[in-house]
Parts: C-alpha cells; structure tokens; sequence
C-alpha cells in the first residue's frame, strides 16, 4: 500500500549521521482482536484505549554508506543497553521485508536502542509498544530525509500501518486515547490495514479513565500470541466469534459515546472470558490464565456488588489482570488493590496505567 521506489538517497549528497526517539504505549484492547488472515489482517474489528505508564522508548541512530547496491538492512541492535541478538535478527527481517516501502534502508547503517518500562512478554503487549515505536521512528526517518510526511494524518496512517505488520495490535498504539483497527459500520473510514483514532467517540467518563496492571506473573507465555492466532483457524466457534465481535463492537461504540460504564463493563469482561475460553477450546488446547488471576476476578466481582463501584477486569492473551476504572474513584480502588489483590500478584508488582495521550517524539 505504500511502497515508493523513489524513496532513494542521492549519494552525491548524503544526510548527515543523526538519531530519532520515540516513546510508545502499550494498549488495552477491550473488544479483542484474535485471528487474522493474509498479511496480519484481522479477522473482527476491535476497540483499545491507548495507554501510558507501560511504553517503549526506542532511538534510532543512522549513518549514510555508501553502497547503495548492498542486498540489505545493516542492522545494531540494543535492547536495555545489551546486545540482544534474537531481537536484532527478528527487527532485520522486518525491516528488510520494508524495503518496498522504505528503499534507502539500505543505503544506512542503523542502531537501534531500545527498551521498555515493564517486563516483556508478560502479557502487557510489549509487542505493541515495541512495533509502534519502530514505526514511528521510520515515519520521521522518511519526513527527514524527503519531507514526504508533513500531512499528521498521513503519517500516522502509515505509522499505523507499518506497525501493523510488525505486531497486529500494535497499529492501535499510534493514536491519543483510543483506537479502532479493522472495518466496521460503527466508524466511518476504518479499516483492516491500518487503526484510526477512536478519541472522538469517547464520553468525557472514559477520557479520565484508568488501567491498574495486576502482574500475576512475568514469566514468558507458554503459547505467543502468533501461534493463539493460528489456532483459530480449526477452532469450530471461530466464525460464531468473529460475528460476536463485531456485535460487541457496535454496542461497546454507543456505550463510550453515552458514558454507559455498565454496558462497557459487561463487554470487557465478557471479552476478556471469550478471549480465554478460545484458548481453551483449541486444538491443542491451552491455559493462560493461573489460579491467581480467578482469584482476582472473583474479588474483583465480590467488590463490586458490594460497593457497587465500576471496576471491571480484562485480560490480554496471559495471566495478568487489567483493572479498569473511571478516575472519580481512585483512591477507593486503590485502596482495595493494596488491601486485597496485591497478595496475588508476583512481588506484590501492580503498574498502575491510565488512558494516555498517545506516542511522543523525545
Ligand atoms: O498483536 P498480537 O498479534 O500480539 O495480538 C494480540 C492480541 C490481543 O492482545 C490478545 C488482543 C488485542 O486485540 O490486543
């Protein structure tokens, strides 16, 4: 979609060596996007608030060389300050699968510097942030060296696309607040290849709205997200899924909109059960979830028929818990965190995250 052969240094006048930074967030998806077709194509429209505590700061750092003819990327990569060589050769192969799209790649040496602010494949999407800020980082490369990105809307369009192809749910990551990626009636100008910003829909109750992180475990997912996508391929609730989905996702659009927290509510954790019991229902089946994670869940339930307060979970695709809540209440909820979930989390580990303002050029 947005390949460009012209995009091509003149090596009579090369760019001096220089460096880009961009903070990403991870985001929460509340109507979940899980299968997808051809090129990292969804197979259901899904909803995310984009978040802020949990991000990725990634610098690029580039060199003109002159060898215009090389066959690839040239590539140093660093992820907290260390060599990390699976991390290279997975962000080479991605960025050479880019070279339609961005050809003067390979006329540059490149270093990237990258690390997050929580652990990885916890659950938490490092993908997302990750993918989103290696995306933002080529779209200022390409307006620097061209000048071809002055248009904001383009350029996190093709953001937005580009981390796409890196990490599905990490096209949603690139706009303030909240996001939808995949085509649906519900948004005017959505579509599958890349998210737009769904700000505009939200009620002024979820602008303020908050996203406490319970880390049951950070150990490494048992199944990634990759193959769980594959997997539905042979799940027999599949098509019934992808139908729901997008049910859910009009009647969650007409909640955001009317401030409606019990509609929301029922649909995020109606998601986040139906995103697990997918899981559960493969072939060959598999658990995310740990005895910790129910534990929440059912407090989490018990506190809220008790004190009738709007707090609600969802999960991504692992055992840690989202704690969702608008800001009005908190200190109460923070409260009850400390009080009675945080002895389930590993080390007592919580990331207390809200809807954020989106990436930032540092
Ligand atoms: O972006 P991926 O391929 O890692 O898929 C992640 C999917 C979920 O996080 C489970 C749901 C979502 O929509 O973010």
């Amino acid at each position: 979609m947005f390949e460009n052969p012209r995009l091509l240094l003149d090596s009579s006048n090369p760019p001096e060596p220089g460096s880009i930074t961009w903070r990403s967030p991870s985001n929460i998806a509340i109507v979940k996007y899980w299968g997808k077709y051809g090129l990292q194509l969804p197979r259901n429209p899904s909803f995310s608030f984009t978040l802020a505590a949990a991000c990725t700061d990634t610098e690029l750092s580039y060199t003109f060389r002159d060898d215009a003819h090389s066959a690839g990327i040239n590539l140093d990569f660093f992820f907290h300050e260390a060599e990390n060589e699976p991390f290279r050769v997975k962000t080479e192969a991605f960025l050479n699968s880019l070279l339609p799209v961005f050809p003067f790649l390979k006329q540059l040496s490149i270093t990237i510097n990258t690390g997050n602010s929580f652990p990885h494949s916890a659950g938490i999407a490092s993908s997302a942030s990750a993918m989103s800020a290696l995306a933002l980082c080529l779209c200022s490369l390409e307006d620097r060296l061209f000048g071809t990105l002055q248009d904001a809307a383009l350029f996190e369009q093709k953001a937005s696309f580009l981390a796409r192809l890196g990490s599905g749910s990490a096209c949603r990551s690139i706009f303030s607040h909240a996001a939808i990626w995949g085509e649906t009636p519900a948004m005017a100008g959505s579509s599958n290849e890349y998210a737009v910003s769904a700000a505009d829909l939200l009620h002024d109750t979820f602008k303020d709205f908050h996203d406490d992180i319970l880390i049951v475990s950070t150990d490494e997912k048992s199944v990634s997200s990759r193959d769980g996508h594959a997997l539905m391929e042979g799940n027999p609730y599949a098509t019934a899924r992808y139908t729901q989905a997008r049910n859910r996702l009009d009647t969650l659009t007409e909640a955001l909109k009317n401030g409606d927290l019990e509609t929301f509510g029922k649909i995020a954790e109606d998601e986040a059960l139906t995103l697990h019991a997918l899981m559960m229902c493969s072939n060959p089946s598999y658990l995310l979830m740990q005895p910790s994670s129910l534990a929440i869940i059912e407090k989490v339930r018990n506190y809220r028929a008790e004190t009738g307060h709007p707090v609600y979970f969802t999960l991504d695709a692992g055992p840690n818990v989202h704690l969702l809540y608008p800001g009005n209440i908190v200190h109460e909820v923070r409260d009850f965190i400390d009080q009675h979930l945080v002895q389930h989390c590993e080390n007592e580990y919580v990331i207390q995250d809200w809807v954020g303002e989106g990436p930032e050029e540092i």
